[in-house]
């Protein structure tokens, strides 16, 4: 058979698959939600708290804001929305990741977005509102422009707090604010970057600037560890629960519709205790959800379906749960690691003493693992009398006790 036939024919069986599920392609992509919002669900009273601070802050009183909330909650997304929202406001606005954790680099990242997220048009010259500065902007930007290629620049650290306090005081519109988006902050939390947070300390003084903060539900408190002044520089906390069951089934109706072919029932491929079922074991965590309907149909493709029901979200479910579990045990330390598969042996519950006794270890170096473990949030904790109980988490039990699992324990 010819190759170049073949590899079209496979596509368009697919294709065909996946009409029979009544869909034009599989709607449940896993990203964070950016400038196009018709799949954004809920969220009124944490957008509406948004809505304040940014209100606030514009008359003179900035309280910089902390998002927080578990993976997959969220949290992107919603710096995402605030991006659009305040740039639409003629805001400065900068999205950046914490993973430069230098605070030399951050800076250099900071200047670096603040340029081209808001002076420099796309392509690539200094935007009218600015000209009168062009020169010293420019000269940042050529600056900054190799940054990408790694090459070392010679930028020493005062000279670029300096260019910093220049464009956001000179060159910005002073009606306007600097706000700074910082997702996946819990990298501040790490000791390496005391000296970033120092350095941020009197940044977030300024009265234009406004810093929102996306991180984990302990971020708060694992900044403060290491740099107790810093609580009340971020005074605001917004809390982000999981959606609601209504939330829920909106989030997976609207995808659907999106991708549905003419004529099509509002939940189809999906039967309804099959999207019950969604709801019920996803909790409210739209990334759960998502991954969920997406693995779902993607086994129903495989298998050539014409309905998704309750067997096949059930496989869909243990399929991820696996994947996560592997994930978990990927980001384990192998002391850690060997404990968790020790619990397994042990049936997924063990206390301490059972644990020390069966790896031949002391109760207090298994005690400091497993409370490390816990506070990552892989293992419960469980009291029955006396005993305290440490439990696998429900991925790492359909890892390590799955049916077909392969693992060498
Ligand atoms: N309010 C929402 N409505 C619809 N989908 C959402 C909502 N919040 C998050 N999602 C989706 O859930 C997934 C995870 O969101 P994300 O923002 O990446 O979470 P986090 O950053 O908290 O881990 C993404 O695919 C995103 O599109
Ligand atoms: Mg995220």
């Amino acid at each position: 058979m010819d190759p170049i036939e073949f590899i079209q024919q496979s596509a368009c069986s697919i294709k065909n698959t996946m009409y029979k599920l009544k869909l034009k392609y599989n709607p449940f992509s896993e990203k964070p939600i950016r400038g196009n919002t018709k799949f954004f669900v809920g969220r009124v009273s944490e957008l509406r708290e948004i809505g304040e601070i940014l209100g606030a802050a514009m008359h003179g009183s900035v309280a910089n804001a902390a998002i927080v909330g578990t993976k997959g909650i969220g949290k992107s997304s919603m710096l995402n929305i605030i991006y659009y929202a305040t740039k639409k406001q003629g805001h400065w606005v900068v999205e950046l990741t914490a993973s430069q954790i230098t605070p030399r680099q951050f800076l250099i990242q900071l200047l670096y977005n603040i340029l081209i997220e808001n002076l420099i048009s796309i392509n690539g010259t200094i935007k009218s509102d600015y000209m009168e500065h062009s020169q010293r902007i420019l000269e940042m930007y050529k600056r900054l422009n190799n940054y990408g290629d790694k090459v070392p620049i010679h930028y020493p650290r005062e000279r670029i707090e300096r260019d910093l306090e220049y464009l956001i005081n000179d060159v910005k519109d002073e009606d306007k604010l600097c706000i700074i988006l910082i997702d996946e902050a819990d990298q501040f939390a790490k000791k390496s970057c005391l000296s970033l947070l120092q350095f941020f300390h009197s940044f977030l003084y300024e009265e234009n600037i406004l810093a929102f903060f996306a991180g984990s539900p302990t971020l708060m408190d694992d900044l403060t560890k290491i740099s107790p002044p810093i609580k009340d520089r971020i005074p605001k906390i917004i809390n982000m629960p999981p959606l609601s069951k209504d939330e829920s089934y909106d989030l997976i109706r609207r995808r659907l519709e999106d991708a549905h072919i003419d004529g099509a029932d509002t939940f189809e491929p999906f039967t309804e205790d099959a999207i019950d079922m969604i709801v019920e074991e996803c909790d409210g965590i739209p990334r759960k959800i998502i991954m969920t309907c997406s693995e779902s149909i993607s086994i129903a493709i495989k298998k050539h379906l014409r309905k998704i029901d309750e067997n096949i979200v059930k496989e869909a479910l243990h399929h991820l749960g696996i994947s996560v579990g592997h994930q978990i045990l990927n980001h384990l330390t192998p002391a850690q690691s060997e404990i968790v598969k020790a619990m397994a042996k042990l049936g997924g519950a063990a206390t301490v003493t059972q644990l020390a006794e069966y790896l031949n270890k002391s109760p207090s170096t298994i005690g400091t693992h497993l409370s490390d473990i816990y506070e990552m949030g892989y293992i419960y904790k469980e009291r029955d009398k006396n005993n305290v109980y440490y439990k696998l988490s429900k991925e790492l039990k359909d890892v390590l006790l799955g049916e077909d699992n392969e693992l060498e324990l």
